[in-house]
């Protein structure tokens, strides 16, 4: 194919929300409709059948549904009562939302490092930042370990860690929901698991939206309390400050459908990376995914040597390739983070992997000659 027929070929969707769209069909609109049709927007018939929908597929005793993934953290650290004083740690390579819910309940993040071929949770950091956060005066009281681009983080090396120092451990598994480590699933690994349902994740819903896993009944009570304003025996009996922060019942009726489809998407998803990695493996470093754990694949995201990946983004966008940057820079980089202790002997990884990485088109809906396209223009990038 010369330059100009490849330039002249349709752009490629960098995530294809439509195709599963087409996929769902008048099962989408029928459900859609019963919501319209019975009118109880609020909290109505479907939230509660979601959530025990979501609850059965993770395995995790309870599913608290909310407005968002930054709410299913915050309404997490608002229910353990962390604040001013505590240090939560969380990876310095990861989307601002999960350091970001930190400040916001009142307490410091402190930033770790993460591992290079993994992008999750360094071990050995994690010791240095509990240290460094005594250090600065703080006490240390959670964790957020994050399932970076849907890889679990290695949960048999940091909670034991966690539980060494006591650590209440949240899971920010926005972009992890649907994977799994050594035959069980997210959702059941931290004492607390929030998710995401935004647009373009793995399980996404029609707006924003996301939930709270957990096996913690009396946690249960103060998040339900905490996302109706705090309610006590009704919402009008105000019993702690809390939020707006549920779930509506269109959205939970659009995820009832997309669950159903869920598995069969998160085994395409796999099927691509695989493609992706005998493509490309030669070319670039591919992501890595330890023995025993499966990923969901929010993103396939590929290392470059830094200075390569401009030239690479430009040359795919010619091409109708489009591609994205998942993290240009590490959180204690960002303005509104540097002021935030990072643990013991920084986080050069972190670091490193914000000049490499750059991430390619991924969705359970890729086909074949569209993903070929992509692994072909790749190539002939490095070529
Ligand atoms: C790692 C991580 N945490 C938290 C969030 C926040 O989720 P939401 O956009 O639903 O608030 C996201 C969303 O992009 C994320 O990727």
């Amino acid at each position: 194919m010369n330059q100009h027929a490849r330039s002249q070929a349709a752009p490629i969707p960098f995530i294809d929300v439509a195709a599963q769209r087409r996929r769902l069909g008048t099962r989408m609109d029928e459900a859609v409709a019963r919501v319209l049709n019975h009118c109880q927007f609020i909290l109505g018939p479907e939230v509660h059948a979601f959530e025990r929908e979501l609850a059965a597929f993770c395995g995790a005793r309870h599913a608290i549904s909310c407005a968002s993934g930054t709410d299913a953290l915050l309404l997490v650290l608002m229910a353990k009562g962390i604040g001013p004083g505590d240090a939560v740690f969380c990876p310095a390579f990861t989307f601002c939302a999960t350091a970001e819910v930190v400040v916001l309940a009142g307490a410091t993040p402190v930033f770790v490092d993460v591992d290079a071929t993994t992008f999750n949770i360094d071990a050995a950091s994690l010791e240095r930042g509990i240290a460094t956060a005594e250090q600065h005066g703080l006490k240390p009281k959670a964790l957020i370990p994050v399932d970076l681009f849907g890889l679990p983080a290695d949960y048999d090396a940091i909670l034991p860690i966690a539980r060494a120092h006591g650590l209440f451990v949240l899971d920010d598994a926005a972009q992890g929901f649907g994977g799994s480590y050594k035959g069980r699933k997210i959702g059941t690994f931290g004492d607390a698991t929030a998710t995401s349902f935004f647009p373009a994740k793995p399980l996404g819903c029609y707006g924003d939206g996301g939930a709270i896993l957990t096996d913690d009944d009396q946690l249960v009570a103060v998040i339900k309390s905490l996302r109706v304003h705090g309610e006590g025996a009704d919402k009008y009996d105000n019993v702690r400050i809390g939020m707006n922060g549920r779930l509506d019942t269109v959205q939970a009726a659009v995820l009832l459908e997309k669950l159903k489809i869920f598995p069969d998407e998160i085994e395409a998803r796999g099927r691509a990376a695989k493609r992706y990695d005998s493509g490309l493996g030669n070319v670039a470093i591919a992501p890595r995914v330890p023995e025993g754990s499966i990923s969901v694949w929010a993103q396939y995201t590929i290392r470059l040597e830094p200075g390569r990946r401009d030239t690479l983004a430009a040359t795919l966008k010619a091409e109708g390739v489009p591609t994205a940057i998942y993290y240009a820079k590490p959180l204690n980089r960002q303005q509104a983070y540097k002021q935030y202790p990072v643990a013991a002997g920084g986080v050069p990884v972190s670091e490193r992997l914000s000049d490499e990485v750059i991430s390619l088109p991924m969705h359970a809906y890729l086909d074949e000659a569209t993903q070929d396209r992509i692994i072909e223009a790749v190539r002939r990038a490095f070529n």
